[in-house]
């Protein structure tokens, strides 16, 4: 009886090991990035055309995806909508500067710390525009 039940765990020590030599092999396949990315959560957001953004300033409708779109002298950036001190999201304030509610650390329209206890500054994200003129942000894991 015993025997039989180290069987059963040998074999499935085996489909484990088939399993992980598959999982390699989709990594050297070229499929790292994949899942890579999976592993990580990373996704690209399509914040919509770029249109949508004609006035300079904050636009706060991708707050709840960890993102603010700014428009500045034309140009549009990403900015992280996430504390840096415990990753609240903030709230933008009509000054164009970001506050969080959790904690009370601010940050300037640029993502400058401003006030703590955050001591981080928000970084931008990387965007691109896409062939059909949509913004693009790469959102980083939560
Ligand atoms: S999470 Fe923002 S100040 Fe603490």
């Amino acid at each position: 009886m015993k025997e039989e039940s180290n069987l059963k765990i040998n074999l499935g020590r085996r489909h484990f090991l088939r399993l992980s030599s598959l999982w390699c092999a989709a990594c050297a396949a070229g499929n790292g990035n994949a899942i890579a990315a999976a592993l990580t959560s990373e996704r690209m957001v399509d914040a919509g055309p770029i249109g949508n953004f004609s006035h300079d300033g904050v636009h706060d409708k991708f707050r709840g995806l960890g993102f603010f779109v700014i428009r500045r002298q034309g140009k549009l950036l990403a900015l992280s909508a996430v504390c840096t001190h415990k990753k609240c999201k903030l709230a933008a304030e009509t000054d164009g500067s970001f506050y969080c509610d959790c904690h009370g650390s601010t940050f300037d329209p640029s993502g400058k710390v401003t006030e703590g206890p955050a001591k981080r500054d928000l970084p931008f994200l990387s965007t691109r525009v896409n062939e059909h003129g949509h913004l693009l942000v790469r959102v980083p894991a939560e």
